[in-house]
């Protein structure tokens, strides 16, 4: 099966064994089918974080688990458990017509709900991990292959990573349950989101306009420019370091993380070592934003990764500063 437009960085890869999933049982049967032939299994979501080989070996299950179901817990709290193959801008539109806020600094963003939890998506102050209470998965290696639960405590969640990133091709997630509540208190003061809302009433709602706009400003649109969303992480230094940085690079962008440590605008390090709009005749780095990488003309993954090291080398080479990917290599 070929798997081009089911990633969104249209790198052109086939997959030797797919499966599409719709429910636990059809995901258990491609489980034992991989397990009967000694394959490797990859899961796909949404296909926006991840960079594909051209032949992907073993079995892809693309993940298409859907249900939406709304459980309250009181007046104002509820659970909101949702299938791993939902997309999660829909649901976070749907929590929002609900009258439940706490999701709204997280619209727009790409892919499906079962891949939210395993990098810890975030934007604009708020991530995943702060509303997520459990997730059921299944754990490939297991005997049995059935599904139990993992509870947020559990998972490891630091910035953009967790146990499930730590342990690829391990857990499939099934479902995952978001606990919000009706009078939670909204994140306005982020960035550029809160001179969004100047001259504007503030609600759930209109942050999450605020949010869709401010993305679709400088992000590309994936059926324009195919990319992975950001393609490296911020990377976090500590206090000596920054003080460092600051002698020769005045303007650096940093973020307080805790006493010790602060986080550093990748976006700003790439753009002063001069890629900022950078092509090749296939791949390049956006033009609004630099931390995107974006697929131009048939570029794979071979194409992607050169650039992506020669833009770490560059940064690490003016700035001391070693860049991480963000998306999965396959
Ligand atoms: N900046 C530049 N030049 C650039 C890009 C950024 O100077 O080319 C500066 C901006 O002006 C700003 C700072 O760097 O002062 C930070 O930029 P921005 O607010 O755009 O956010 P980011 O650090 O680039 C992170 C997340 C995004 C998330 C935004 C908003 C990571 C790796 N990325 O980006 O997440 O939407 O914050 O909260 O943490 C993603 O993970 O795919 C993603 C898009």
């Amino acid at each position: 099966v070929d798997l081009t437009s089911l990633n969104t960085l249209n790198i052109q890869s086939i997959a030797e064994y797919f499966y599409e999933v719709y429910d636990v049982s059809q995901l258990i049967e491609a489980l034992s089918f991989a397990r009967a032939n000694n394959l490797g299994v990859q899961i796909l979501g949404g296909g926006s974080n991840v960079i594909l080989p051209s032949v992907v070996s073993g079995v892809v299950i693309r993940m298409a688990i859907a249900g939406r179901e709304l459980k309250p817990i009181n007046s104002s709290i509820a659970d909101f458990i949702v299938g791993a193959g939902e997309d999660w801008h829909e649901f976070v539109l749907y929590t929002l017509q609900q009258g439940y806020p706490g999701l709204e600094n997280l619209s727009l963003i790409p892919g499906t709900v079962g891949a939210a939890p395993v990098q810890n998506i975030g934007a604009y102050g708020v991530e995943v991990k702060d509303m997520l209470t459990e997730v059921t998965v299944i754990d490939v290696e297991s005997d049995g292959l059935e599904q139990y639960t993992l509870q947020n405590e559990q998972l490891d969640f630091e910035y953009r990573n967790s146990l499930l990133k730590k342990n690829p091709g391990k857990y499939v997630i099934t479902s995952a349950t978001f606990r919000l509540d009706k009078h939670a208190p909204l994140k306005t003061t982020y960035g550029d989101i809160a001179e969004r809302l100047v001259d504007t009433e503030i609600s759930a709602l209109t942050v999450s306009n605020a949010v869709i706009a401010a993305r679709k400003s400088k992000l590309p649109d994936v059926l324009d420019i195919p990319n992975a969303g950001s393609f490296f992480k911020n990377p976090i230094v500590s206090h000596d370091k920054l003080q460092q940085l600051k002698i020769k690079h005045p303007k650096v962008i940093s973020y307080k993380v805790d006493e010790s440590s602060y986080k550093l605008a990748a976006g700003w390090l790439i753009q002063e070592a001069g890629w900022k709009g950078y092509r090749n005749e296939k791949v390049g780095v956006h033009a609004k934003q630099a931390l995107v990488l974006v697929n131009h003309n048939h570029g794979v993954s071979e194409d992607i990764l050169g650039l992506a090291k020669k833009i770490s080398v560059s940064v690490e080479s003016m700035f001391g500063v070693a860049l991480e990917i963000e998306p999965v290599v396959i």
